[in-house]
């Protein structure tokens, strides 16, 4: 009730702007009376994942908090765990404005931000100063202006910074917003990629005495043959978690609604059904030896509970967050 509220009033800015609106002020509220709006205390459902332990299987999806700003207050509304970023070395200003599209009829987002984020040192601080029981993701990216044949150093610059923070780190080459970014989920690339990533890795656990997982965050835009290739890369170089899915760049379904036709990455109840086809395919390739985060269209427990059928070990929302509000988290958690 108080969301539907909060939501025609946040619905009447433009979209970004009632994201940084919403931002800007979850920090100031979360720990005084008036938090009552959205905190929420949730039954216990642990999960145990990638070695860590979930204390419900619902997550925030990445890039609704990129810069960290407001873990508290997502902890507060019960979410089990939190990805901040996508993170980048440095800060950058992203895509011009506007980037930002709601589809409300079909409960869609179109974004084209581009990793607008304030870059690794300013979020480590914000990690560092957060109170949060749950468990903290933190998704890395690569800089806009770094050379895609260099990109893989921008991950490694990212893990270094974030890896004590970290409960597990999350490796984005799926953003359609960055330049040839996908290219790195194919062949030569992404091996090229995840080896130096586990060596790195390797080097971190011992020099901080913690092993922090790694995952990787795909597209929904692979062919079979495609995902096929990915899944052998993972097994081949150990990597800890796979998150699917980002965002699509078919139209096929929002083709005749309003921002329909904006270029970027369309997420929300468009991409459900392809993004749990994609974990359905990964979990008979994988054979449960790598566990799926399911991301893409959750906006109920029974799309929640599609995903986790179809593979999923945990899940994360975005775009069904911000149709439906805090109560989805509790919904899911509730009945699962
Ligand atoms: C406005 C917007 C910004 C996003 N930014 C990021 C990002 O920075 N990094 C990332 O890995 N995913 C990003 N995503 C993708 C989401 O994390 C998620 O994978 C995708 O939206 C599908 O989930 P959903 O249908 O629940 O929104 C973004 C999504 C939206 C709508």
């Amino acid at each position: 009730m108080l969301y539907r509220l909060a939501r025609l009033g946040l619905f009447q800015f433009d979209a970004e702007k009632a994201h940084d609106l919403a931002i800007q002020y979850l920090p100031k509220i979360t720990g005084t009376p008036l938090d009552f709006a959205f905190r929420q205390r949730l039954p216990q459902r642990e999960v145990e994942c990638m070695g860590l332990t979930f204390k419900n299987p619902v997550g925030l999806a990445a890039g609704l908090d990129k810069n960290g700003e407001c873990i508290e207050a997502f902890g507060a509304m019960g979410f089990g765990f939190v990805e901040v970023g996508t993170v980048t070395p440095r800060p950058q200003p992203g895509n011009d404005k506007p980037r930002m599209f709601r589809l409300v009829e079909a409960e869609g987002i179109i974004n084209r931000m581009g990793f607008n984020n304030l870059g690794v040192d300013n979020l480590v601080e914000n990690v560092k100063r957060a109170n949060f029981d749950g468990v903290l993701g933190i998704n890395i990216g690569k800089n806009k202006d770094t050379p895609i044949e260099e990109g893989n150093q921008d991950y490694i610059i990212c893990m270094e910074k974030v890896y004590e923070h970290a409960g597990y780190i999350a490796v984005n080459i799926s953003s359609p917003n960055t330049p040839g970014l996908r290219s790195m989920q194919y062949g030569e690339a992404l091996d090229s990629l995840l080896s130096e990533l586990k060596e790195k890795q390797q080097e971190l656990a011992a020099k901080h005495g913690k092993y922090v997982p790694v995952a990787l965050k795909i597209a929904p835009d692979l062919d079979d043959h495609e995902i096929e290739q990915i899944c052998e890369s993972l097994l081949k170089y150990d990597i800890d978690g796979v998150i699917a899915t980002n965002t699509t760049l078919d139209r096929s379904m929002v083709s005749d609604l309003k921002h329909g036709q904006e270029s970027g990455g369309l997420s929300g109840r468009p991409v459900q059904l392809r993004s749990t086809e994609v974990v359905k395919r990964l979990s008979e390739l994988l054979k449960g030896e790598i566990p799926i985060i399911g991301v893409g269209g959750i906006d109920s427990y029974v799309s929640a509970k599609e995903k986790m059928q179809a593979g999923a070990s945990l899940v994360q929302v975005y775009s069904g967050f911000i149709y439906h509000g805090p109560k989805l988290v509790a919904d899911i958690v509730k009945n699962i």
